[in-house]
């Protein structure tokens, strides 16, 4: 053998050494990696499942917790809306700039007016309550609370008081509030009789004995001067005898009244139809009043509890004032007079309105006064008497103008 037949058999051996080395290594790796791998498996297993269940769990149950929240809300939203639904007070709330943002069926009822528009403003919903919009105004600009504010609100039916409160909401860059308001006007209604019963007691209870001694006197008087025989008497002394008797007559006339006026009455109260009163109460008092007046009678009346001598008695002041008061201007008297059943209120309201001079402004509040007159007969006992017999049927009465330019008696009764 020669020497490079040597050397290429020591190269091919070593080669062959390296290639087994390799291969050895190569199966050891994989080897290796497969015991890894089965390692791993057999290790990282349940783990895997355990964290996974219980994260399923946990976004289970905060579904739930979801689910039950969102129905809560819902619940005490419909419970909310409920209570502003059926609250029989108004309810307003005012947010920022002015918006309404509440506006329950109380309060559409009370102010009168439909629903609010989205957006609306309290300023324009509250145009016909001046006085209800500047206790919101009041509480908007100094954030301060009023509690039980009386204003009154006009309506075509009267006046009607609103018993009111307010409270601040929000902070001051963005003013809100909430007014709860209710209808008074029963209650003030109530007070108002209570005080006139009281003052019209005390006044009778007052006056009532003078009156009667003062009665006594006039009566001694005109009796002596029925004693002397005007015949009997020198010519020049006749017209004193008959002044005196007639001066006596119309002042024992006016005590009368003031008497009948002054007694506490206890009307007799049944049902009574209003409509055939107060014609009967017209056609009595048609022989008194000019050929040439005339009396209109319309509308719905309805049946009140009342004392049907006293009421055709007041229907006669009424009158008699009317016609008189477009007598003394030379006016041809015209009549009218209306009902109205209030079915909400349950009143029955009558108007008598006359075509006369009307009742200057700065008078509407004193004619109702005892003795307050401005004709030269009168003794200024009617409208009193007027009132009395109002009060006493838990009515009540105001004056005010007619369209024709005359007065207008506005009188109302609990209907039966
Ligand atoms: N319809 C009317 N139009 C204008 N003024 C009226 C009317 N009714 C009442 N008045 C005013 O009210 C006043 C008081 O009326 P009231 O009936 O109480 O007394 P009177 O009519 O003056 O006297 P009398 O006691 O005889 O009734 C009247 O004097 C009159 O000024
Ligand atoms: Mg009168």
């Amino acid at each position: 053998m020669t020497q490079s037949a040597y050397v290429l058999l020591g190269l091919t051996a070593m080669v062959a050494a390296l290639v087994a080395v390799l291969t050895f290594a190569v199966l050891k790796f994989v080897a290796g990696a497969r015991q890894a791998r089965r390692h791993l498996r057999a290790d990282g297993g349940p783990e895997g499942d355990f964290v996974s269940s219980a994260l399923e769990e946990a976004i289970a149950r905060l579904k739930q917790q979801e689910a039950a929240m969102s129905a809560r809300a819902v619940a005490s939203e419909r419970l909310s809306s409920q209570i502003v639904e059926s609250l029989t007070a108004g309810l307003l709330v005012v947010g920022g700039t002015g918006r309404v943002e509440i506006l329950n069926p109380a309060a559409h009822r009370l102010l009168r007016v439909g629903a609010a528009e989205p957006g609306a403003d309290y300023r324009d919903l509250l145009k016909a309550a001046p006085a209800l919009r500047e206790v919101m105004e009041e509480c908007l600009a100094t954030r301060q609370p009023i509690v039980r504010r009386s204003v009154q609100m006009d309506t075509p039916d009267g006046p009607v008081h609103f018993g009111v409160s307010v409270s601040p909401l929000g902070d001051a860059r963005d003013p809100a509030a909430i007014c709860l308001f209710s209808d008074l006007t029963n209650v003030i209604e109530l007070e108002e009789q209570l005080r006139l019963k009281e003052t019209l007691a005390r006044l009778g209870e007052l006056t009532a004995g003078l009156a009667h001694e003062f009665r006594n006197g006039l009566a001694t008087i005109h009796g002596y001067s029925r004693l002397l025989a005007p015949e009997g008497l020198p010519a020049a002394y006749r017209p004193y005898v008959l002044a005196i008797r007639q001066e006596t007559e119309t002042l024992g006339q006016v005590v009368t009244n003031f008497l009948n006026f002054a007694r506490p009455e206890k009307p007799l109260l049944a049902p009574v139809a209003l409509e055939p009163l107060i014609r009967r109460a017209t056609d009595e008092l048609r022989h008194e009043l000019p050929a040439a007046a005339t009396i209109d009678i319309s509308g719905e009346f309805g049946r009140i509890l009342g004392d049907e001598v006293l009421l055709r008695q007041m229907f006669g002041n009424l009158l008699r004032n009317a016609v008189e008061a477009c007598e003394t201007a030379g006016i041809r008297p015209q009549v009218v007079i209306e009902g109205r059943v209030d079915q909400g209120r349950r009143t029955c309201r009558i108007t008598v309105s006359d075509n006369g001079p009307g009742i200057p402004e700065g008078d509407r509040a004193r004619v109702f006064q005892p003795f307050f007159t401005t004709r030269s007969r009168g003794t200024g006992l009617g409208l009193s008497v007027v009132q009395k017999i109002v009060v006493m049927h838990n009515g009540r009465v105001a004056i005010g103008a007619s369209p024709a330019g005359g007065a207008c008696v506005d009188v109302s009764f609990p209907a039966a």
